[in-house]
């Protein structure tokens, strides 16, 4: 059975479709003292007959802390209805860029994450992770699934000598991977430094983007600031379109609109996190690893 955490129902949906498994009712309420209580009901009966009846993969993003008790409450649900064998898909895994101490004093977020996570799974899927090597937090077996991809899906077939950008050196694989599915292009990527939770500053590459249609991909689109600071570089050099892509769509606060300002033609992201620009679903790509 797949059961879906409350951020993550479409891309779950879409999973069920693919692996022709049934989608569980889950239920997520809150008490009137604000604690959450998410449930699968049918958790003990949906799967019966099913070719995988005693596996149960929950889906869910973690992009809110009430979607990271929601999980741990989820895997210990089907647990409880005497699921076998637990999967969890963080399709985007929350606090993944806390992957060190920064501070003296400060904890290693996504350890402590995923310490927890693994409490309660048999096996852990995560899409784009901001680097593979936070799986080995993990307890369990914990698989990292590039679906870059697709990103290229959605661009328009005759891109102009198109570029194939990444904000900072960090990200050039992404670039690389969306050229290469396009099917051709020049790739490169700018210096980031990033000077507040908001503010970063980019430095140029030296290719030539005067007229020529570019593509700058990055791994998650947050606050937008890396995106749109590359977006103005671009357009100080008289860039011809400007298409902008991510894996993980997150656009919080005004980050639509700041890019829509700098000018971009489209922003183009897949469905890890379920915003407007989910325009890509990752569930073939998770699919082919259950
Ligand atoms: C950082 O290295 C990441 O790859 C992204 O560039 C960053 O998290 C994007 O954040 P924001 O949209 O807030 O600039």
């Amino acid at each position: 059975m797949i059961v879906a955490g409350s951020a993550s129902q479409a891309l779950a949906a879409a999973l069920a479709r693919e692996l022709e498994e049934p989608l569980a009712a889950a239920e997520y309420d809150r008490f009137p003292d604000g604690e959450l209580l998410a449930a699968v009901p049918d958790a003990a009966t949906v799967d019966a007959g099913a070719t995988d009846a005693d596996r149960a993969v929950i889906v869910a993003s973690t992009v809110s802390s009430d979607a990271h008790l929601e999980l741990l409450q989820l895997q210990d649900a089907v647990r409880e209805a005497g699921v076998g064998e637990v999967v969890t898909v963080l399709p985007y895994m929350g606090y993944a860029r806390q992957d060190e101490a920064f501070e003296e004093g400060h904890p290693v977020s996504a350890r402590a994450i995923a310490r927890a996570v693994s409490t309660g799974a048999d096996r852990v899927l995560t899409v784009n992770p901001h680097e593979t090597s936070v799986c080995e937090f993990f307890e369990p077996t914990a698989t990292p699934i590039d679906a870059a991809g697709r990103l290229a899906d959605p661009l328009p077939a005759e891109l102009a000598d198109p570029v194939f950008l990444s904000p900072d050196e960090g990200a050039i694989d992404l670039a690389e991977t969306v050229r290469d599915a396009y099917g051709s292009g020049e790739t490169d990527y700018f210096q980031k430094v990033r000077r507040s939770g908001t503010e970063v500053e980019i430095t140029p590459s030296d290719v030539d983007v005067a007229d020529r249609d570019v593509v700058v991909t990055d791994d998650i689109i947050a606050t937008g600031s890396t995106m749109s600071e590359a977006v103005g570089v671009l357009r100080d050099r008289g860039v011809g379109r400007v298409f902008v892509t991510c894996v993980h769509p997150l656009l919080a606060r005004n980050a639509v609109t700041k890019l829509s300002r700098a000018g971009v033609e489209a922003i183009y992201g897949t469905d890890t996190i379920e915003r407007s620009a989910s325009t890509v679903s990752v569930a073939p790509a998770i699919a082919a690893h259950l």
